[in-house]
């Protein structure tokens, strides 16, 4: 294989405290790459760095909630004055929704997770996007869903809020593929992390996705095999590789 290229790079992962994000940003820090972890968990967030710093890399930790302009602001601004330039942005934080149909959605359950898994990664991005235009070179990854891919894997704004990122991460190969950045999204199926869904099982939504779940699924994935096409996806390795959506999720969107 190619050499990814990220010795030396600097790398932000959002919702970095757990799961696949914290994976990813290990498995960065393994490349040579110096890590900014970004989440709302100051404790696991300061795991992944300890982890990181541990094992002789270069890693340090933003504590916020990522909708907030100001967290993003922050984010940013301390990668570009740790790292001298963000070469990376791995978008990855993200809630479930509570699984409901959309007649069951209220305000609140849709405004938090199109906030979160949505508007979070557009502002992120928006910030970042000066320094890599000034590089003249970028790579933005995000994390999206077996749910974006399909109407039978999550609620109405869960699932709205993945094909909305797919969108997003088109849109990105096309404006800026002539300044030298690359947009690119993973779409995991069932992964083993903390994520948690908390749905009424009686509600509308889990009654009736419920039983497609489950159906064609393959096994469970880890957050190590998510990381290794985030990382992937990152890399010099993937240079040609712009606008992809890739699903990683033993088959299933192949059903
Ligand atoms: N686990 C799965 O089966 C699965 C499947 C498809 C997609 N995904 C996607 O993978 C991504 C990572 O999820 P995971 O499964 O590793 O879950 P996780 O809960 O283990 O990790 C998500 C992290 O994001 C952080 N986070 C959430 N909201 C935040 C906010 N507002 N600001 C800052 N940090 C915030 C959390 O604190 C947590 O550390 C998400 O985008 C999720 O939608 C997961």
């Amino acid at each position: 294989m190619v050499s990814t290229g990220l010795a030396g790079r600097g790398v932000v992962v959002t919702g970095a405290a757990s799961g696949i994000g914290r994976a990813a940003a290990l498995k960065f820090a393994r490349e040579g790459a110096k890590v900014l972890v970004a989440d709302l968990s100051r404790e696991g967030a300061e795991e992944t760095v300890k982890e990181i710093e541990t094992a002789g890399g270069v890693a340090l930790a933003v504590v916020g909630d990522l909708s907030d302009q100001r967290v993003v602001d922050q984010v940013v601004e301390r990668a570009v004055e740790a790292f001298g330039g963000l070469d990376v942005l791995v978008n990855n934080a993200g809630i479930m929704d509570r699984m409901s149909a959309l007649g069951e959605t209220d305000d609140a359950e849709w405004e938090r997770v199109i906030r979160i898994n949505l508007t979070a990664p557009f502002l992120l991005t928006r910030a970042a996007l000066p320094h890599m235009l000034a590089a003249g070179r970028g790579s933005l990854v995000f994390t999206g869903s077996e749910a974006g891919l399909r109407g039978s894997a999550a609620g109405a704004a869960y699932t709205a809020s993945k094909h909305g990122v797919i969108g997003l991460v088109k849109n990105l190969a096309v404006m800026y593929r002539k300044q030298g950045i690359r947009a690119n999204l993973v779409a995991p199926g069932p992964t083993v992390t903390s994520i948690k869904v908390d749905a009424d099982p009686e509600a509308h939504g889990p009654a009736v996705i419920g039983q497609l779940i489950g159906a064609n699924i393959g096994r469970l994935g880890s957050a190590e095999e998510q990381a290794d096409a985030i990382v992937f996806l990152a890399s010099d390795a993937a240079a040609f590789v712009n606008g992809a959506v890739l699903p990683v999720d033993d088959g299933w969107s192949a059903v």
